[in-house]
């Protein structure tokens, strides 16, 4: 019989991903999530690229004990991968409790249900947990540092929580980490994508609305960093790419391949790119022009990180394989596939 894995906050832009690549490689998924921050659309292209009219969704907040207990007690789930929380970092600041309380308290609901029915973990940490780093590329030996958001915090104290609890279980509780880097991108069906709601915050979304004409002018923060072109320095991760990771690290926890009851991934390219060179690839490759200008840096940002994601392809055989360019014509084909274009 095939395994089953929950993908709670399914519907987003990462879950509807990697439920696309689970189905793909096998696995029976259920979708879970309460659609606060998404709407069908990433639910509704799932059933199209994969076949799947009758993927189970169950429309609940992770935040209610109760019903992620009774969803746990409907399915036989062998490994959850929880990606339901909110993911703003500026509205965490402002809202910390919001974010502490919803982040937090979701994922306790999960682990306890986990613990209880011997599901695997899979957990959606972020190469925020390196803060700023003494030195790139980062491995996952890197030490962490300080959260520069309550959002980036909540990734932290999860990670934490999860060590914990899994260290305490006597067995019973295994996971994985993976720190994504910065996921980009959508699936090459154009079916599936980021769906920002209001003004996006990260770079790809907006520029394919500047693109599209929804934006007027991207704002590049800062081209005074140390860096070789003065823009700052990212590792800007395929979507599917890192969906696949998912379906790799699943693979090893149902196969019982971990060598730790709790492990931890990086996944990223291993390639920085700087927000410039971004903006120019994507005029080339889409052959657009983009209005662009240079602003002041962002607040909380980090001049340059990017991962060394050798641990994923050397345990896991996991490594990206898109190239920058693919991943911005996939962007690209998204935002107009939006626009009806
Ligand atoms: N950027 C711009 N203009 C924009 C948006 C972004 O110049 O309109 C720049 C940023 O300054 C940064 C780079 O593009 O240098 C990437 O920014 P993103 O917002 O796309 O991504 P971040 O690296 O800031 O965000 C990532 C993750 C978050 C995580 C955060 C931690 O996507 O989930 O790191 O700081 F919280």
């Amino acid at each position: 019989m095939n395994k089953t894995v929950l993908v709670s906050g399914g519907a987003g832009f990462i879950g509807s991903h990697v439920t696309v690549e689970l189905i793909e490689a096998g696995y029976e998924v259920v979708v879970a999530d309460n659609f606060s921050n998404c709407d069908r659309t990433c639910y509704e292209g799932v059933k199209k690229i994969t076949g799947r009219e009758d993927l189970p969704l169950e429309v609940m907040d992770f935040c209610d004990p109760e019903a992620v207990k009774a969803l746990f007690g409907k399915y036989h789930i062998d490994a959850v991968i929880h990606f339901a929380a909110f993911k703003a970092v500026g509205e965490s600041v402002e809202q910390p409790l919001k974010y502490y309380r919803n982040n937090l308290d979701s994922f306790l609901n999960v682990l306890e249900a986990a613990k209880e029915h011997g599901s695997f973990v899979l957990f959606s940490s972020s190469a925020t947990v390196y803060g700023e780093p003494d030195s790139v590329p980062v491995t996952e030996a890197t030490p962490r540092k300080p959260a520069t958001s309550p959002y980036g915090n909540t990734k932290t104290i999860c990670e934490d929580i999860l060590r914990d609890s899994v260290k305490a279980s006597g067995g019973r509780l295994k996971g994985i980490l993976l720190r994504y880097f910065n996921p980009i991108g959508a699936h090459p069906s154009a079916l599936i994508g980021e769906l920002p709601r209001g003004v996006p915050n990260n770079l790809v979304p907006f520029i394919t609305q500047t693109a599209i004409g929804k934006r007027e002018c991207l704002s590049i923060f800062g081209n005074d960093y140390p860096t070789p072109d003065g823009t700052c320095l990212r590792d800007y991760i395929d979507i599917v790419d890192l969906a696949k990771a998912h379906v790799y690290a699943v693979n090893r926890m149902v196969d019982g391949r971990m060598k730790q009851a709790c492990e931890v991934f990086n996944v990223g390219t291993g390639r920085p790119v700087s927000v410039l060179e971004l903006v120019n690839a994507f005029e080339k490759v889409n052959g657009v022009k983009l209005n662009y200008k240079f602003a002041p840096r962002r607040a909380g940002d980090v001049t340059a990180i990017w991962a060394d994601p050798s641990l994923a392809e050397s345990e896991m055989g996991w490594k990206a394989t898109r190239s920058v360019e693919q991943t911005l014509q996939a962007a690209w084909a998204w935002e107009k596939h939006l626009a009806g274009k």
